[in-house]
Parts: C-alpha cells; structure tokens; sequence
C-alpha cells in the first residue's frame, strides 16, 4: 500500500455492503431483566451500567488490582466486557529472545471468563511497542514477515473462542492526520503490514471481530484519513470487522461535534466500539475556570459519546468500554505514561469505587 492515503489512490469504494450479524458473539446473552429494568417505564432507575445499556459496557483492567475484592466485584457488577489496558500488548507477551509470556495475559482471560465477562483483546500490532523481537529481524522481509505470523497466530489463537473481538492494528494514523505512521512494523513490512495483520489474525481466530482502532477520531482530517484507510481495506477484501474510536476527550471538544462524527464513522456500516473513553480534567495553567465548572463540561462530553453511540443502529453498536474502572485506575493518573497529574479524575467511578456525575451522565444518555 502506497503512503499517504488519498482519494486518489482509492478507487471509487462504495461502502461496504456488509452483511452486518449480530455484533459479537454473545450480543444476544444479555439478561432480559437488566434491560426490562432499564426499558421499562417508570421502573427503577438503573444502578448498574450494563442494566442501562442495551449493548455490552465495557472497562480497561489490570491484574494488580484484580486481588482487590472491591475492585474485582465493581467489575463484575457495573461491566459485561473487559479489555486489558496493557497486559495482553507486546511489551508484556514477547520477550526480547521470542518467547511468550501468558501470565497476565491468561490472568485478564481467566477472570473474564470466571465473571461471565465478554474478553475484547487489545492490541496485537501498534507502532508504540516496539517490540526488541523484532529489531534484527527489520531488512529481512521474510524473517520480518514470519515473526509477524507467529506472534498474531499465537496471541489470537490463544483466546479463539473466548475473545469476541481484537484491536488487530492500533493507532495506523500519524498525528497529523494525514500520513500514516512509522515504526518497526512499515520498517519490516511497509504498508502491507496492515492487511496482512487482519488476514493472519482471521485465520487465527475466525470468530472474533476484528478492529482498527485510533484516538482523536473527533478530528475531521484524522477520521477522513482513518476513514480512507478502512475504506481501503474492505475494498482489497481485508477481514476488517469494525472501527474502534477510543474516545479520549479533552475539556476542549466540543461536545456538538461528537454526534456527526460518530455517525460518519458509522458510514461505512461496519460495528463501531467507543473502546477507550475517558474524559481528562487536567487543562492549561491559564485556564480560570473552577473544578465545578470543568466537571459540567466533562459530564456533558461523557452525556454527547454516549448519546451518539446509543443512538448507532443496534447492529452497530459493539461496545462502550471506559479506559479504566477508577479515577485511581486511569493511566491519566501517572504523570509518566500521560504527563498529567496525579489528581485527574477522568473517568465514571471515583477513588472509592463510587459512581460519580460522569456515570450519572451516561446512565441518563441510555435511559
Ligand atoms: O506495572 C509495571 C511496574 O511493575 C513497572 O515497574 C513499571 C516500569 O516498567 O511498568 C509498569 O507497567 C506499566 C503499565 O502501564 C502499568 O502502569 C507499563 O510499563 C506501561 O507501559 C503501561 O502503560 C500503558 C500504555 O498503554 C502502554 O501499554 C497504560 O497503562 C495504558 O493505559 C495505555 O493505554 C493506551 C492504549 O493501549 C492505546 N490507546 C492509548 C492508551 C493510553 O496511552
């Protein structure tokens, strides 16, 4: 595949005309009662997210938090989908001699699969690993290309018939939007190393759908590129089953925007999973206004996702997945991973497992 994508390098795609099934596997399992609960009028107000939505909820997890009771039940209560928020990465599962660790990645799957939780697999191929298994192998295409296989074939064959889906390649757009990115894995294998993912993990695991995912879909010049991208790989037959916007909000989005661009994700047809959102209150030194205020812009970001992705036809709407299940459990709350503070409070359940006014906003945008 050529560099930048442009309209020019795609013949005319139309969009895909997919038979759409069911989203994953287990869509049709959901408990009748937690959705009368949710539907029915005048019935009780939901207490749980999975009893408001009529899709899967999802939550990033990890296994150091898993020994915690509180943690592990609030899970277990709140969600019915977990993905893992680092622990089933290269950075993690492949050592730099080429073997494979499975002990928190079998960790994540055991206690999905102990809990009645759907497992969504993250991530098999994105360009921040850089992995040091792969670093001799760059100039040598088909000892690039093996160690590629291997290492798609063993994850996502580990968890066929649990995971009903993966995020095959993470983050494929630059930055700015337009370009594609670098890394080791277009070192090895330039631009086919996208499709090729896709068809190695569908022969790996042909149940589970599989996803490209990227942040900052809410930009029209990235989701056009991203866009372009999909649309390319439907058109060369890839097994692309579904686009995952990540959803990682700032207090600078502006929450009417949302809703188009979640609708024009969905043009294409293909489900669509909201698979990482969080909200960060963390904003410029300037910025005058108080915490009260910066909470009611974050409620009303969290209220706009989840109504535009509730409002998605049924087949479509794959998950919701939160980056993370307390405040004390975001990313955001470790200055290195994210350069912010360790008093961010971005997500729907507070340091106590308590749900806050960012639940209260999604809850009501579902019900
Ligand atoms: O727990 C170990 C600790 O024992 C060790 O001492 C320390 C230093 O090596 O590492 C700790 O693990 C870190 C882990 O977070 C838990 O804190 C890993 O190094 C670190 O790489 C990992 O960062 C994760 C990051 O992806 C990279 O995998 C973040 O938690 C995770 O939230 C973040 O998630 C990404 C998505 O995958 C893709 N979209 C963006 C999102 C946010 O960056």
């Amino acid at each position: 595949m050529s560099g930048a994508l442009t309209r020019r390098t795609l013949i005319g795609a139309a969009p895909a005309a997919l038979a759409l099934g069911a989203c994953s596997r287990e869509a049709e399992s959901r408990e009748p009662a937690d959705l009368r609960a949710a539907s029915t009028p005048g019935a009780a107000r939901p207490t749980t997210l999975k009893a408001a939505a009529p899709f899967p909820v999802g939550a990033a997890i990890r296994t150091d938090r898993l020994d915690d009771p509180a943690y592990a039940g609030l899970v277990a209560r709140q969600f019915d989908q977990v993905t893992a928020d680092w622990e089933m990465k290269m950075e993690i599962v492949l050592a730099a001699d080429g073997r494979l660790d499975w002990t928190r990645p079998d960790r994540i799957a055991a206690f999905a699969r102990d809990n009645g939780l759907r497992l969504f697999g993250h991530t098999l191929i994105w360009y921040a690993q850089d992995p040091p298994a792969f670093a001799p192998l760059i100039g040598d295409r088909a000892a690039f290309e093996a160690e590629f296989r291997r290492y798609i074939v063993q994850v996502a064959g580990r968890y066929a018939g649990q995971a009903v889906g993966w995020d095959v390649v993470n983050e494929a757009v630059d930055d700015d939007g337009v370009r594609l990115r670098g890394g080791y894995f277009l070192q090895g294998l330039g631009l086919d190393y996208i499709p090729l993912a896709f068809r190695i993990a569908k022969e790996a695991d042909p149940g589970a759908i599989l996803f490209l995912n990227d942040y900052n879909l809410e930009q029209p010049t990235k989701r056009a590129t991203f866009l372009r991208l999909a649309e390319r790989l439907l058109r060369d037959g890839v097994p692309l089953g579904g686009l995952g916007t990540q959803s990682h909000l700032s207090l600078e989005q502006d929450p009417a925007a949302i809703g188009p661009a979640m609708r024009e994700l969905a043009s294409l047809g293909l489900p669509i999973h909201v698979s990482e959102v969080d909200v960060t209150l963390q904003r410029g030194r300037l910025d005058p206004r108080p915490e009260r205020d910066l909470v009611r812009v974050q409620e009303r970001l969290f209220g706009a996702l989840a109504e535009a992705f509730h409002a998605l036809p049924e087949r479509q709407r794959f998950a919701f997945t939160a980056w993370g299940v307390r405040d004390q459990d975001s990313w955001l709350r470790k200055p290195s991973e994210s350069g912010f503070g360790r008093t961010d409070r971005p997500l729907l359940f507070d340091d106590e497992g308590r749900p806050k006014s960012t639940f209260d906003a999604v809850v009501n945008a579902w019900s």
